[in-house]
């Protein structure tokens, strides 16, 4: 059975306790939090404050994707704020292996993000350190944008990466994640489907996340 988290992004920020309680009533198993800094992505989100507050209400586990440059310097932050798993952007880690370590010690499962156009090569001497790889799925920085098909030859890849050496990382789609690709994704080896706009834009997004936990 796939993981599910719906991407706050896209939910309602006036009514952000109810889009939380929703998650905690419906069958998603993580809350995703984008965070960006307007210096990695062209986009500003939320942020430690937010997060603290979100972690009050929420009763599943915060998945904090950081969308910042230096995110060293924030992994205190973020755990004292609640994250439980905290994934930081290959691109934005000159010293991966070291931040990654650094997560780790401070309690958290670590996951690696990578671009649309980034290699898995990146991933070859990290992912035995690692718990989750995030796929983007489309350009960082904005819900709503359109699934690149490429990610489904990089999902095929990085499946027999991971079971070639025995792992159980877990394999994140990112953007653009619909009920009409949930099944080829899950087909394809993904174990986690971030959705934003799919389920926070539908009439009943409890109904939506039932559907998408089937595919
Ligand atoms: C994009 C974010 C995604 C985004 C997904 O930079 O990392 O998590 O919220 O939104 P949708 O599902 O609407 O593409
Ligand atoms: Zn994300």
């Amino acid at each position: 059975m796939s993981i599910i988290a719906p991407s706050l992004l896209a939910c309602n920020f006036l009514q952000l306790e109810k889009e939380c309680l929703m998650v905690n009533n419906s069958e998603a198993d993580w809350f995703h939090l984008d965070v960006m800094d307007g210096r990695f992505v062209p986009n500003i989100s939320f942020g430690l404050p937010v997060i603290q507050q979100i972690n009050k209400v929420a009763t599943k586990p915060l998945d904090v994707h950081l969308m910042i440059v230096e995110p060293d310097h924030y992994i205190d932050d973020f755990k004292k704020a609640g994250a439980d798993i905290l994934t930081v952007h290959a691109e934005a880690c000159i010293h991966l292996h070291r931040t990654v370590q650094y997560i780790k010690q401070h309690g958290m499962k670590a996951g690696v993000a990578i671009n649309p156009h980034t290699s898995l090569d990146c991933l070859q001497y990290i992912i035995e350190d690692i718990d989750l790889v995030c796929l983007m799925s489309v350009n960082p920085g904005f819900g709503g944008q359109k699934f690149i098909p490429h990610t489904y030859t990089k999902i095929k890849q990085l499946r027999k990466l991971i079971d070639d050496r025995n792992l159980s990382v877990e394999i994140e789609i990112d953007g653009g994640v619909t009920e009409l690709n949930a099944a080829e994704l899950i087909k394809a080896g993904a174990s986690v489907l971030v959705a934003g706009n799919t389920v926070f834009s539908a009439a009943n997004p409890t109904e939506v996340i039932h559907r998408l936990k089937l595919a």
